[in-house]
């Protein structure tokens, strides 16, 4: 059977897991969080980032920092997981969405200027499979109307941008503020788990009250206060040590399981590239301003028809490619509240989009064969 996600262990997992409860310190913000958080700072260029127990966590943080309220409008794809919307909408936003490009799920970036309105608060671009929106168009968009821009990067851990000045840039480095996912499904896993990533500095110390429930433990810790209370709004966003202690394995062999990753994303798109021309299928196209984190493999159908033949076969031979978002614009919940605009290629991705299995113990060849077959 070759499922569509295996989590990968890279080995010293349990024994950081192990080391932390010995350590008598298994609540959260110990060793193994500053290692995580130092690390992503480091390596990718985030002022300040703050582990959550998920990326749905991180983007409620960030709906509360910009201060989300009753009628505010935040602009977002529609083809996307319920959470990018779900965090604002549960402050009272009213969601307005955005269509995908023709030929990729991201949003298309020349349709943001028409839907911004005197209401309009953010722009939440999402790097679909790890691959970037074009965000010299969104950041600029966000200064000339004074808006904030937060990165859903969920899927784009070690993913990056080039601007049109060449500058190379961490996907969640942009945004004022990104949220990132380390839930099973994604490169980097700690089995729930996620990160905002805080790049405006004007939000990071109010960004540690929420996480702490609202109050400024974080400062008393620290000791720049001598007793600690309730200051804000918040909730308790911050994970444990054992999640962090997971994460911190999966981290030491980024350089590693992005290597595999990578070599299974290639070998799918050489090796079905004839396949998928005689059968009117598209491969996932990366912008040349965006590189690939090899997060997903994805194919566009021809039609529905066509999806749920390939999907059947598939599974017929006991391998599981998947299909997800049924368009947010037009799901139970929001279909009443959504201004009515059609979103036709957003609902083309609905019906034709599959997913390959992809993760670092994969047999990829078994399932190239067995698609061109
Ligand atoms: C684009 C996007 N945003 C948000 C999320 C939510 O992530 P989490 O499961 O860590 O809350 C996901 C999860 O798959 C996602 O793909």
């Amino acid at each position: 059977m070759i499922p569509f996600n295996k989590p990968y262990l890279t080995g010293r997992e349990t024994e950081y897991i192990t080391d932390a409860v010995v350590s008598g310190k298994i609540s959260g913000n110990g060793k193994y969080t500053k290692l995580c958080q130092d690390f992503f700072e480091e390596k990718f260029g985030f002022k300040k980032t703050l582990l959550t127990t998920s990326c749905t966590d991180a983007l409620e943080m960030a709906a509360i920092l910009i201060n989300i309220k009753e009628g505010d409008e935040v602009i977002m794809p529609s083809y996307t997981f319920v959470s990018t919307s779900n965090a604002f909408v549960l402050r009272g936003a009213k969601i307005v969405f955005a269509d995908s490009l023709p030929n990729h799920p991201n949003m298309d970036c020349s349709t943001l200027e028409a839907l911004i309105t005197p209401k309009t608060k953010a722009i939440v671009p999402v790097h679909y499979a790890g691959v970037a929106c074009d965000m010299d168009i969104i950041m600029n968009l966000a200064q000339k109307h004074n808006l904030y821009v937060v990165e859903d990067a969920a899927q784009a851990i070690d993913s990056y941008y080039i601007g049109k000045d060449g500058i190379k840039k961490a996907l969640g480095s942009i945004g004022h503020l990104a949220a990132f996912s380390f839930h099973e499904t994604k490169n980097i896993i700690s089995g729930e788990g996620g990160m905002l990533a805080i790049n405006d500095e004007q939000f990071i110390e109010r960004a540690e009250i929420i996480w702490e429930k609202g109050t400024n433990r974080s400062a008393f810790f620290r000791g720049e206060v001598d007793k600690y209370g309730w200051v804000d709004i918040g909730s308790s966003f911050l994970p444990s040590e054992i999640i962090a202690a997971f994460l911190w394995a999966q981290l030491e062999n980024l350089e590693d399981i992005q290597k595999i990753r990578k070599q299974h994303w290639e070998a799918y798109n050489t090796q079905l590239e004839n396949w998928a021309k005689n059968n009117e299928i598209e491969l996932p196209q990366v912008p040349n301003y965006a590189t690939n984190n090899a997060h997903m493999f994805f194919l566009k159908c021809k039609n529905i028809e066509q999806r749920s033949e390939l999907i059947n076969k598939l599974k017929k031979q006991n391998t599981h490619p998947v299909f997800h978002y049924i368009s947010l614009h037009s799901s139970p919940y929001y279909i009443e509240k959504h201004d009515g605009r059609n979103l036709p290629y957003t609902d083309n991705f609905t019906d034709t989009l599959v997913r390959l299995p992809l993760f670092y113990e994969l047999d990829v060849q078994t399932v190239i064969n067995q698609i061109k077959e």
